[in-house]
């Protein structure tokens, strides 16, 4: 049987991520996986997190199981944190799944039980996995413009025209903050077209949470979502991983907002359904431990400045490369590094750059010029600078 199969695409960053371990080279810098990283290289474990386990391990006497959409307490928790408490004729159903991978592939799911030959709107710069996720449901998959490849922001033009093309039954997916790659988010204005375009096509967002908290306070990034949970039907995918540094855990949670009670319950029985035929049963410590810190308020408090402290490195660190790109190639074009937002941006840079950067300087770069702003600190700025002065020259 297994002499049938044949490879399928290797994951571009764990062959850089393999490719970066492998590197002898004393003075590489990582700027690939999109993971954080502290000045150190460490992905600490929050210390909100180390407290509520604490307090979970000492209260806890099973560990049976919950039940197929995981525990109700967090999906409240989660729901609360992203919209705020359910307002009267909001009908919530969700579902906890295993990180915001499958939170993602739980909403596309959903939607192609209710439309089979629905069509998945995706922003031509995107995380990869979402067009990995969407066609290996079997569905049609189309692309809207997001970035505008002179400036690097986004192209609101294209990005409305393509959207006014989706019908009612397809859906659209956005990032709900801290656009991956590209760090360039929807200004409130833009934010309200595109909720205004939904509203006239139909069609229905699928929001990917992945990043909450990395590009302002927890409640000013779920701004776009609130002002999307305006709409009739809405699905998010939120991702505990990086919000609460909970990678390995899977922490995720699917949320529908459904048109009445009839549709929440008919959303609910299909949710169960899809955990039920995948897992079963969600993983729950993960979960467990969010729910803890949320319901806490000395826990959340101190979570949100761990959050807080990062989200500031992050604002050091573009505020550094910036700068330091101005100095070397005597330009303003990067300048946008310091109003985009989150982990990562884009550099107009092309895979035989990457290439180069990696081959003759050691720099580990994703794609065609990813990068992760975690790896730009004040150790590395000026190596990395150097080197994308001399490429971009
Ligand atoms: C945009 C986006 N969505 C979803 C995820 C999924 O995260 P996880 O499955 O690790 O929770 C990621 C992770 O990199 C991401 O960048």
């Amino acid at each position: 049987m297994f002499e049938r199969l044949t490879p399928t695409d290797p994951d571009a960053i764990l062959a850089l991520m393999q490719a970066f371990q492998a590197d002898p080279r004393p003075g590489k810098v990582d700027l690939g996986i999109g993971v954080w990283r502290d000045a150190d290289g460490r992905t600490p474990v929050f210390s909100a997190v180390k407290r509520a386990e604490k307090r979970i391990w000492k209260r806890q006497e099973t560990k049976t199981y919950v039940s197929f959409r995981g525990d109700a307490a967090f999906h409240e928790a989660v729901s609360n944190l992203l919209l705020g408490p359910a307002t009267d004729g909001q009908w919530r159903a969700a579902s906890a799944t295993t990180g915001g991978t499958s939170a993602v592939q739980t909403a596309l799911t959903l939607a192609r039980a209710a439309h089979p030959d629905l069509r998945v709107w995706i922003p031509a710069e995107t995380w990869p996995n979402h067009w990995v996720l969407a066609r290996s449901l079997g569905l049609e998959t189309r692309s809207f413009a997001y970035i505008d490849p002179d400036t690097q922001e986004i192209d609101r033009a294209g990005l409305l025209r393509d959207l006014d093309r989706a019908q009612a039954g397809d859906v659209v997916l956005l990032h709900a903050c801290c656009h991956n790659p590209t760090g360039a988010d929807p200004d409130a204005e833009l934010q309200a077209a595109i909720v205004a375009s939904l509203a006239r096509t139909g069609a229905v967002p699928v929001i990917d949470c992945a990043y909450l908290g990395f590009g302002a306070t927890p409640e000013e990034d779920s701004a776009f979502l609130r002002r999307l949970s305006t709409l009739p039907e809405v699905l998010i995918a939120f991702s505990g991983s990086k919000s609460f540094g909970l990678y390995r855990e899977r922490v995720g949670l699917c949320l529908a907002l459904a048109d009445g009670p009839q549709a929440r319950d008919v959303v609910e029985n299909h949710l169960t359904r899809i955990n039920r035929v995948t897992y079963s049963f969600p993983p729950d410590h993960g979960a467990r431990t969010v729910t803890e810190i949320l319901g806490d308020q000395t826990l959340r408090t101190e979570w949100q400045d761990e959050l807080g402290s990062i989200r500031d490195a992050i604002t050091t660190h573009r505020a550094r490369l910036s700068e330091a790109l101005r100095m070397r190639l005597n330009t303003d074009r990067f300048d946008r590094l310091t109003r985009q937002k989150g982990m990562f941006a884009m550099l107009p840079l092309g895979e035989a750059r990457v290439a180069e950067l990696r081959n003759a300087h050691g720099i580990y770069i994703v794609g065609a010029g990813r990068i992760n702003m975690a790896g730009v600190t004040e150790e590395t700025c000026a190596t990395v600078a150097d080197a994308l002065a001399t490429v971009l020259r």
